[in-house]
């Protein structure tokens, strides 16, 4: 791995911005260059960044890629628009469900949300905008699990010996490769952005794709959509790590009004971290779990079953894609 990690300890938010701005002008020396903002903590550091540095040079996206939670794509575009950064909207829909089709293995469904987006995606917004460079917010983590074998992380290109100007005609810049987690968090509350940013639980690159096992169709991706807003609702108090809903490939014999009704489990996970490096699931009130079956079965279409997972990371993961 050649990234130097830079421990919490040792970090100097305001001079390691200022370095950033720095280096990111240098590297992008006057040219244009684009990046996507997805809301997590990661992309809006980098986007304050680059527009720090770049300014009318940097364009950012937010892509629609209709994997997103309830209300996101407007959410974070006006919260950006709010802080003086224009965000254009890309709707990409057709592109991912078109990768995504007929896909049920984990790695090949993250090949396959890698290829929309940084081929098909960013390779027609660069062709279009005559970009040079992607700027993204790779973390210290994402690389460390991908270059172990672990999973393979959505932005993990270079570091996999991916030469992007040759495949997709783009350099990336990579400002946060040497943090984790909470010191990218530390440097977005030094650049100002609101505690909705800096606080924001992780939320994986290829979003709810990530937590749809088997094929992630537009129905069943509405369905973890639903069930995710309603598990964020309820285990915002806990002020875990991170909560998320997952919906399992096999159905289930459930009874409903006196009669069978063969329906879709939801697995409620949530978790204690530091670094989403390991792991233990938090100590849930069984007042809570009980509200959480009790909503997801009656509000969500089809869900007869719901379950909490009590595996710790190793050997679980955090999401289950
Ligand atoms: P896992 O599931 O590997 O997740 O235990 C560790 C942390 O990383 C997030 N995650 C991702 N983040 N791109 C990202 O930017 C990805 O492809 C990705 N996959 C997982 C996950 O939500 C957790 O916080």
């Amino acid at each position: 791995m050649e990234a130097k990690e830079i421990l919490l300890n040792e970090l100097n938010a305001g001079k390691f911005i200022e370095e950033k701005i720095k280096d990111i002008s240098s590297t992008a020396g006057g040219g244009l260059a684009v990046n996507a903002l997805s809301g997590g903590v990661d992309s809006a550091v980098v986007t304050m960044l680059g527009f720090r540095a770049l300014g009318q040079k940097l364009k950012t996206y937010f892509i629609e890629n209709g994997l997103m939670r309830k209300g996101e794509p407007r959410k974070v575009v006006s919260l950006f628009q709010e802080l003086g950064v224009p965000v254009e909207l890309v709707d990409a829909r057709k592109e991912f469900f078109g990768a995504l089709k007929g896909i049920t293995d984990p790695e090949k469904k993250r090949e396959a949300i890698t290829q929309a987006f940084y081929k098909q995606v960013f390779g027609s917004l660069v062709k279009k905008s005559g970009a040079k460079f992607l700027l993204q917010g790779t973390n210290y983590t994402d690389i460390e699990e991908t270059v172990a074998g672990i999973k393979r992380q959505h932005n993990i290109l270079e570091q996999l010996g991916i030469d992007t100007q040759q495949q997709y005609g783009y350099r990336l810049i990579e400002p946060l490769i040497e943090l984790r987690k909470p010191g990218v968090r530390e440097v977005a509350r030094a650049l100002g952005l609101p505690a909705e940013i800096h606080n924001r639980p992780p939320f994986p690159g290829p979003a709810l794709a990530a937590r749809v096992i088997g094929e992630a169709t537009p129905e069943r991706i509405e369905t973890v959509r639903e069930a995710t807003a309603i598990v964020e609702q309820e285990l915002i108090s806990t002020k875990a790590f991170q909560y998320l809903a997952i919906l399992h490939q096999d159905k289930v014999t459930g009874v409903r009004n006196g009669k069978r009704d063969y329906g879709l489990q939801i697995e409620v996970r949530c978790w204690e971290s530091t670094d989403a490096k390991t792991g233990s699931p938090t100590k849930l009130s069984y007042d809570i779990l009980d509200r959480l079956a009790e909503r997801l079965t009656q509000e969500v279409a089809g869900v007869v079953s719901v379950t909490y997972n009590i595996t710790r990371k190793p050997p679980s993961t955090i999401e289950a894609v």
